[in-house]
């Protein structure tokens, strides 16, 4: 193997014998840089003829990558090695971008360049605003920026070729520009008001905000608390992984898809309310609590399995302990209604009432459920006057960058193939076909 990670990763050979057999391979442990070591089992259905079973991939590693690192156990978050709260705090959304996708913090010549990559691309061909026409108002922003973001393969056909550099190069800079431009168009659509064109001469968050929110009537003000509180949710939101969209991304990339199908895939993917859309759905769920009292009933529904509904923002694949981008999330919460001179929120109250009674109930402490990513994203969003529908659009708006970097590095990786899973089959055995006069 002589992928990207070949540096980092280490082996050594261990035997499997299957019990009760006496047919024995010898496969791989690999050893990354942090984490738990790996079995390489390529080979195992070849010297054992078997496969391996893991539903939901819990056990499953899908591939090598160098960009982010999670340690579920201890609560802890890296992107390319650096703690998610010192760039959190330090760093930029388009600084993380660079980081992201090209594995190193730039020096100032590399961010400028890759700052004026992105800016000149933010605007969209004119033909796409007719595509907004052809939506219902109504439409979910989600269901429309699927649409529009896959769309974008019909007009740059000079960034289709996957194995050349450069384009992949403009791919990048075009998604992580224009992203942001559908996405608040798609918000502008539902209200029936004006697109605003992106500025260049605004950051990242702060054009995002102004796209959002200004109307062409009025001289707009920005506030840069605000702008600082978004980029800080774009940061928290940039990468995770190989979680279920980014995997959707890569599995789409496998096959050689273009790099704005596979995106478009990564949104689709997002959208489930127990991926992206848990944010959206935390709102919803907080306003059915409506108050304090009524949260002891509602933690007993989520107990009862058979009533179908889970404490939203709660709970995570790889976390053990506390998500650490929930902790930066409600302190930001804090700073954003104190900013707006929020003194009292009544949402804010009740998800801190709801994290407590969860966080001492047996059921949840048993299960290591913590609050995750989404529970006080949308609690800051409500109060910065994005509407709930767009909870999720900017999740997408942000992991735009860690799904091109993981889609990048998986294309520059020649270790890559298809991605094709196996099965247990468990259908009827082959039968011969009977004519419908002659079959029951
Ligand atoms: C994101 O993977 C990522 O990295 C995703 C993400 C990213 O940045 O990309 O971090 C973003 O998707 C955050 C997660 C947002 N989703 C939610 O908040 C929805 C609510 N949470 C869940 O549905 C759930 O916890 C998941 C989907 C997040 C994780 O599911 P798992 O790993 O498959 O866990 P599980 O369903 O196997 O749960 C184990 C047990 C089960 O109970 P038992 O069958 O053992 O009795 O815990 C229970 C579950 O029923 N459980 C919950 C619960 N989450 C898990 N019970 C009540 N409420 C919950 N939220």
């Amino acid at each position: 193997m002589s992928s990207t990670a070949d540096k980092g990763a280490t082996k050594r050979s261990v035997t499997v014998t299957l019990d009760g057999s006496n047919r024995s391979a010898s496969l791989p442990l690999v050893s990354g840089t942090l984490g738990p070591d790996v079995f390489d089992i390529r080979k195992l259905h070849g010297e054992l003829g078997v496969f391996t079973f893991d539903p939901g991939y819990g056990a499953t590693a899908s591939c090598e990558s160098r960009i982010t690192y999670i340690d579920g156990d201890e609560g802890v978050l890296l992107y390319r090695g650096y703690p998610i709260e010192q760039l959190a705090e330090k760093s930029d959304f388009l600084e993380v971008a660079y980081l992201l996708l090209n594995g190193d913090l730039p020096d100032a010549k590399q961010f400028e360049d890759f700052h004026q990559g992105v800016t000149r691309h933010t605007m969209l061909h004119e033909q796409i605003r007719r595509f907004y026409d052809g939506f219902r108002r109504d439409a979910h922003p989600m269901a429309i920026i699927c649409g529009v973001v896959g769309a974008l393969s019909a007009f740059y056909h000079d960034s289709l070729d996957i194995n050349d550099a450069r384009q992949r190069e403009i791919a990048a800079f075009r998604l992580i520009a224009k992203v942001p431009t559908i996405a608040a168009w798609a918000y502008k659509y539902s209200i029936g008001q004006p697109f605003m064109y992106p500025r260049n001469d605004l950051g990242y968050a702060e054009n995002f905000l102004y796209m959002l929110n200004a109307v062409p009537a009025e001289q707009w003000q920005g506030n840069p608390i605000l702008s600082r509180a978004m980029d800080r949710i774009l940061v928290l939101h940039a990468d995770h992984e190989q979680n279920a969209s980014t995997s959707t991304v890569r599995l789409a990339g496998s096959t050689g898809a273009n790099p704005y199908a596979c995106i478009a895939a990564g949104i689709a993917a997002l959208w489930g309310p127990a991926h992206g859309g848990a944010n959206e759905a935390v709102l919803k769920m907080l306003a059915e609590i409506e108050r304090p009292e009524n949260i002891p009933a509602f933690i007993d529904g989520v107990k009862d399995k058979s009533s179908h509904h889970k404490l939203m923002g709660f709970g995570h694949r790889v976390y053990k302990n506390f998500d650490p981008r929930a902790k930066i999330m409600q302190q930001t919460c804090h700073e954003v209604l104190r900013e707006l001179g929020i003194k009292d929120e009544p949402m804010l109250d009740l998800a801190m009432e709801l994290e407590r009674i969860a966080l001492s109930d047996d059921y949840f402490i048993q299960r290591k459920l913590y609050p995750n990513v989404d529970f006080y994203s949308g609690i800051i969003l409500k109060a910065m006057g994005i509407p709930t529908s767009m909870f999720t659009v900017l999740f997408a708006v942000a992991r735009t960058v860690g799904w091109v970097s993981q889609w990048k590095e998986m294309i520059e990786d020649p270790a890559q193939r298809i991605g094709r899973p196996r099965q247990i089959y468990t259908g009827a055995p082959q039968r011969d076909y009977v004519p419908i006069g002659r079959r029951g």
